[in-house]
């Protein structure tokens, strides 16, 4: 594939990335090498590619988690990033809750270290509770909750702190298609009214060109960039032809490219 134009304003980047494992043996080739790849502030891009390609490997490296060899490395804001920093969040497919903490504390767990006082910050938790649709759940605690409504609380709680970049990794696979489809026009809305940038990992093509400004898809090993489209043109239809068009591309794709 040609390389597209270096970005105006990236966030993310990805400079001949290396990742290496602790305790991999030599010979285990890396699913990430000499890997590069700009990432726009302020927009949604999705990840697509099979599993097992290196699409979490790479969402952690961008949340400064990889260990990178010294060759290359991610820059965040065009600094090198070594190691996690709170401007960065992750979201996991599950199990990004507190147990022990209701909906509503769990969405005020990293308000201590945010400024503004008690009061400016119980009304934020208000209103971020309102905004997810979790006002009439706050006083719930993470077992009683439906999994969309676990997931909305996770990304409550990560946009409670003004993060700069949210990555998500596969966040809505575990929901129904009716709850996954609420979920991804809930992350426009939330785009919409924070233009945070958005880096979100999903097996689901649909779902990459619902929510994404650009859709990647990766694969091969190591792990390249096979098709990297700009979907902002697209309605976001999910029957428009356009729409399908794309994603049987994609899934053609995929499927050709099994790794
Ligand atoms: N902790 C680890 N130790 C050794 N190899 C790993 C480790 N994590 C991931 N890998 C390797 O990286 C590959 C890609 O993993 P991953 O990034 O989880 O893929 P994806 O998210 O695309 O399904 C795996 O197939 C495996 O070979
Ligand atoms: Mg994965």
């Amino acid at each position: 594939m040609l390389a597209p134009p270096p970005l105006q304003d990236p966030a993310f980047k990805v400079d001949r990335l290396t990742v290496t494992f602790p305790g991999a043996d030599a010979g285990a080739r890396s699913p990430i090498m000499d890997f590069s790849l700009e990432i726009a502030r302020g927009e949604i891009t999705c990840l697509l590619g099979p599993s097992g390609c290196g699409k979490t490997t790479l969402l952690r490296a961008l949340g400064g988690f990889a260990r990178a060899e010294n060759t290359g490395g991610v820059l965040f804001q065009g600094q090198w990033l070594r190691a996690p920093t709170s401007d960065i969040v992750m979201i996991f497919q599950e199990n990004n809750l507190y147990p022990w903490l209701t909906v509503r504390r769990n969405v005020a767990f990293g308000l201590p270290y945010c400024e503004g006082t008690r009061e400016e910050k119980r009304g934020r938790v208000e209103a971020m509770l309102r905004h997810v649709g979790l006002e009439a759940a706050a006083d719930q605690y993470p077992r009683e909750l439906s999994g969309g409504m676990r997931q909305r609380t996770a990304i409550a709680r990560a946009l409670m702190v003004d993060p700069k970049v949210l990555l998500l990794d596969e966040p809505f696979s575990a929901l129904d298609v009716a709850l996954r489809r609420r979920m991804q026009e809930l992350m426009r809305a939330i785009w919409a009214s924070t233009r945070t940038t958005f880096v979100m990992v999903t097996h689901n093509v649909e779902e990459a060109i619902m929510v994404g400004h650009r859709v990647i898809v990766l694969g091969g090993r190591p792990m390249s960039v096979l098709l990297d489209e700009r979907t902002d043109a697209i309605p976001k239809d999910r029957y428009a032809p356009e729409t399908l068009a794309l994603q049987r591309r994609i899934e053609d794709l995929i499927e050709s490219r099994r790794v």
